[in-house]
């Protein structure tokens, strides 16, 4: 089986999972093993939105292959980009992303995009049209850094962690792992929990989703998960437990909040009802509103073991799209 990436924009993009999870244990073991795999080799980073994980951890994972980074704000630190073909651009867009793309790629070896879902143009953001327009004219190999649609980043990381905490606890049975929506005070996209499903239903642990009624994701990601709307019944047995908040997916709600009931904030009388469960996150998180401190400050907590993880699944896509080119 051929295991290099021309792309990683979602677990699609993955041909052997578990053999992407061998090597991303064995990179967390020795990160600074392949330094010189990446030589002269240029990773831009591009950022439509805000950051501090997924920032961090890429241009770590990059350099610990000798890469070198580059890394630009679309917007704030770059023109602001006219993203439709066409367009008379007499307003606010300064250059076209079918230039500004170009250029980027013309510097780079690898490019990695953030672009998060508008929320308004549901159209737009189930196409992932800024990461494909971005594919498209940049014409590098790309690493999504999220899309409107996925995480795929986050997700092999919460994967990983999963994983070590299973060796760790000598877990023999299918661990059951629960997604729960969780309050929040802005509607969220449904990129993390998308990918999140996605990846769970390839792995080998028993998947269930919780969430009010409303708050259905869409299909293409979770069919084939138990969906639960009774939040306790869902945690109830739970390994691990994934807390995320995301605004409605269905028909005219679309990126909205429908309610913020604040008794679906995990708590540590809802983590009672699991099996001594772990708490996972992908933070940025809302401490209080979508978890309470005392789950967060726990030792059940895994968020800082995931955010750790980033930088080894950075470096175990990047390490596999290097490979691809030589
Ligand atoms: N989890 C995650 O992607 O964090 P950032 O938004 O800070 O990159």
């Amino acid at each position: 089986m051929n295991n290099t990436f021309a792309a990683f924009t979602s677990v699609h993009d993955v041909p052997d999972i578990a053999s992407l999870l061998e090597e991303a244990l064995r990179i967390k073991q020795t990160p600074l093993a392949w330094s010189e795999m990446g030589r002269h080799k240029t990773l831009a980073l591009v950022f439509f939105n805000s950051s501090l994980r997924t920032r961090l951890s890429s241009q770590k994972a990059a350099w610990n292959l000798g890469m070198n980074t580059m890394v630009v704000n679309v917007g704030t630190e770059s023109w602001k980009l006219e993203m439709h073909d066409g367009a008379v651009m007499d307003s606010d867009t300064v250059e076209h992303i079918k230039e500004g793309a170009a250029v980027i790629g013309s510097y780079s070896d690898i490019i990695g995009v953030r672009a998060f879902a508008s929320l308004t143009d549901k159209a737009a953001d189930t196409s992932e049209h800024t990461l494909r327009q971005f594919q498209k004219y940049a014409a590098k190999p790309l690493m999504s850094l999220e899309s409107a649609l996925r995480h795929p980043l986050q997700s092999l990381s919460d994967l990983l962690t999963i994983e070590e905490v299973r060796r760790r606890e000598g877990m023999t049975r299918r661990p059951k792992v629960v997604l729960s929506w969780a309050p929040h005070p802005k509607a969220l996209p449904q990129a993390v929990p998308n990918s999140f499903a996605e990846w769970m239903l390839r792995a080998d642990v028993d998947f269930v989703i919780t969430h009010p009624e409303g708050y259905e994701l869409d299909e293409t990601f979770t069919q084939g998960a138990s969906v639960i709307t009774n939040q306790d019944e869902a945690l109830c047995d739970a390994d691990f437990v994934y807390a995320k908040n995301w605004s409605a997916f269905q028909g005219e709600n679309y990126g909205k909040v429908l309610s913020n009931n604040p008794s679906w904030k995990i708590t540590a009388e809802k983590m009672r009802l699991t099996r001594e469960g772990k708490f996972m996150h992908c933070l940025p998180t809302r401490r209080n509103v979508e978890v309470a401190d005392e789950v967060l400050d726990s030792p059940s907590s895994l968020v800082i073991q995931q955010a750790q993880n980033r930088v080894v699944a950075a470096q175990s896509v990047l390490k596999r799209m290097v490979a691809a080119m030589s």
